[in-house]
């Protein structure tokens, strides 16, 4: 088994068919577009210095899985997405596989995500915004340790194209609305459940510690942060914050509570109709006890 993985590395797939379509660049597709990449693709894909989605060094991931790096994703036809069509951007978005058939390695998968959002995206990647101007900036080759290829035979595989059309729900239904975003748009529950190891793709609150934190992220000096606990636990969890606390650590980083540091992205143009839904829907999610190694040992004695 192993002699099988590092000889054949990181599996190549089929490319799944999505059926080619017109998708209309509207002004409200790509404000939406925008707002998306800002709060989803930006941490990884955009170079600070040139303002350009042109990829990097994946700094937070634990040195286990090797070293990786994030693509260039503008418009540039041999280093970035310009050869790339919509349905083989949109292949990639939902399942991970690559125009190649390579899957990708880390890059998030938006299996849940409405048609609508996805759409949205291609137009902004599409679009004349700054960050996708086409830029001549080569792709990193991705170094993945044996324990990543190892992962991409067992656990970390490609998700399946959804069977039929998904709509985001009404704000009408904050709870319904709030599981969207936690599950599909945001994935929240990918990085504030025990761990991407044991993550479900498919039925996300059957993962491991859904949203009870813990899942591990190395800071760029190297040391360890774990995500917080997001239930309703008074102790451990979210249980005495105000809705307004919640969206202000959510939004901007700012707590008197305990700092909020990155990888927790600032979700700046989230609208506080959605920290309204995604805290109603956190009401309902089963409560995990887990105290948070760096600030609860007191309650972990106790
Ligand atoms: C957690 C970090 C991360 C986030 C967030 C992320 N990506 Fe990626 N993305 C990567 C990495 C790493 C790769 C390269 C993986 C590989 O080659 O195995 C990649 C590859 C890609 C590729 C394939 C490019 C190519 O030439 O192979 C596209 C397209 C892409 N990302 C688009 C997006 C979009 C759009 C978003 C936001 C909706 C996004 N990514 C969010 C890390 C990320
Ligand atoms: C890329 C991984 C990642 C994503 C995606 C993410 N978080 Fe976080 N979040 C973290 C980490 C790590 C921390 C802990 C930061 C620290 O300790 O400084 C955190 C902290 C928080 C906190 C502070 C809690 C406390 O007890 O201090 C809240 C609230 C929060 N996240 C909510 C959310 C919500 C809601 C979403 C989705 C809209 C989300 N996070 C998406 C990684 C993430």
């Amino acid at each position: 088994m192993a002699l099988f993985i590092n000889v054949r590395g990181v599996p190549t797939y089929a490319v799944p068919k999505v059926p080619a379509q017109e998708i209309t660049a509207t002004p409200a597709r790509l404000a939406q577009g925008e707002k998306l990449a800002v709060s989803m693709c930006a941490d990884c894909h955009l170079d600070k210095t040139s303002r350009s989605l042109t990829g990097g060094p994946m700094a937070d991931l634990p040195p286990e899985f090797g070293k990786l790096y994030a693509s260039n994703i503008t418009h540039d036809p041999t280093h970035g997405i310009g050869r790339w069509t919509d349905a083989e951007l949109i292949a990639l978005l939902r399942t991970g596989i690559g125009r190649d058939g390579r899957y990708r390695l880390v890059m998030p998968k938006f299996v849940h995500m409405s048609d609508e959002d996805i759409n949205s995206l291609v137009v902004f990647l599409r679009s004349n915004h700054d960050w996708v101007q086409p830029k001549a900036v080569a792709s990193r080759p991705q170094e993945p340790s044996f324990l990543s290829k190892a992962l991409t035979h067992t656990v970390m595989k490609p998700a399946p194209l959804p069977a039929k059309a998904i709509v985001e729900p009404a704000a009408t239904s904050p709870v319904a609305l709030g599981r969207y975003l936690v599950t599909a748009r945001y994935l929240c529950y990918d990085c504030h459940s025990q761990s991407f190891q044991t993550n479900n793709l498919l039925e996300p609150e059957k993962s491991e510690g859904y949203l009870g934190g813990g899942n591990e992220f190395i800071t760029t000096n190297g040391s360890t942060i774990t995500s917080r606990n997001l239930t309703m636990d008074l102790e451990t969890g979210l249980g005495d914050w105000t809705e307004e606390e919640f969206t202000r650590a959510v939004k901007y980083g700012i707590s008197s509570r305990h700092p909020v540091r990155a990888p927790m992205p600032r979700f700046t143009l989230m609208s506080d109709e959605e920290a309204h839904a995604i805290f109603a829907y956190l009401q309902t999610v089963p409560q995990i006890k887990r105290p948070n190694r760096e600030t609860d040992g007191a309650v972990a004695a106790k």
